[in-house]
């Protein structure tokens, strides 16, 4: 199982990264696996540490897809590092081991600490939406043009049933990012 969050990390001088990524859970294990060359992955390797943010504000997902990195932290309770101001949960990992590769190393960490911040109020279809759109932001140096918009035309459905302010937020600047590469490709 791939849970989606924000992964804040911090590098041997003390600044704070902040990454979403698809966190594996391998029994009680979390599994990161970030592409290389990763900001993330270098802080880890650095720090041996990680703080997993649970969040359903999808502006942060679409945020660092588009160049807005700068949301509220604050210091997480643990060992160390900082978490973001307003998850809902966060979980501290310490790394245990690492499984090099040149593509997409592995990363094992176990939980050395869960904290609860604030209640969990359901599944919404526009953040779904947004979150895949920001995979699509992530990798659209990689598909063609009709698979982007085919996926695209799929996800505006539940978007446009379900969304709030926070969602039409983060999906405007979305769309910049597909407006910008699509006036590129021209
Ligand atoms: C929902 C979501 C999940 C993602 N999961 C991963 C992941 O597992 N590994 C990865 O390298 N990038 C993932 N990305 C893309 C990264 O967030 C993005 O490329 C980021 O800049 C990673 O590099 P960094 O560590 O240098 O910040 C994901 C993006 C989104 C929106």
């Amino acid at each position: 199982m791939i849970r989606e969050v924000i992964i804040t990390s911090q590098s041997p001088s003390g600044s704070v990264h902040l990454a979403p990524m698809g966190i594996h859970v391998v029994g009680h294990e979390m599994l990161l696996m970030p592409f290389r060359p990763s900001t993330t992955l270098e802080n880890v390797l650095a720090s041996r540490r990680a703080v997993m943010n649970y969040t359903d504000d999808v502006r942060i997902f679409a945020g660092c897809l588009t160049g807005r990195r700068d949301w509220p932290l604050v210091a997480a309770e643990g060992a160390g590092g900082m978490r973001l101001a307003g998850a809902l949960a966060h979980a501290e990992l310490e790394l245990v081991r690492h499984e090099d590769d040149e593509l997409r190393p592995r990363l094992y960490c176990r939980v050395a600490l869960e904290v609860t911040h604030a209640p969990f109020r359901g599944f919404n279809r526009a953040q779904f939406s947004v979150l895949e759109a920001a995979i699509l932001v992530s990798r659209l140096h990689m598909l063609p043009p009709e698979k982007i918009e085919a996926e695209l035309a799929y996800l505006r459905i539940g978007f446009d049933k379900t969304a709030g302010p926070i969602e039409q937020e983060a999906w405007s600047w979305l769309m910049e990012k597909f407006d910008a590469h699509r006036r590129k490709s021209e």
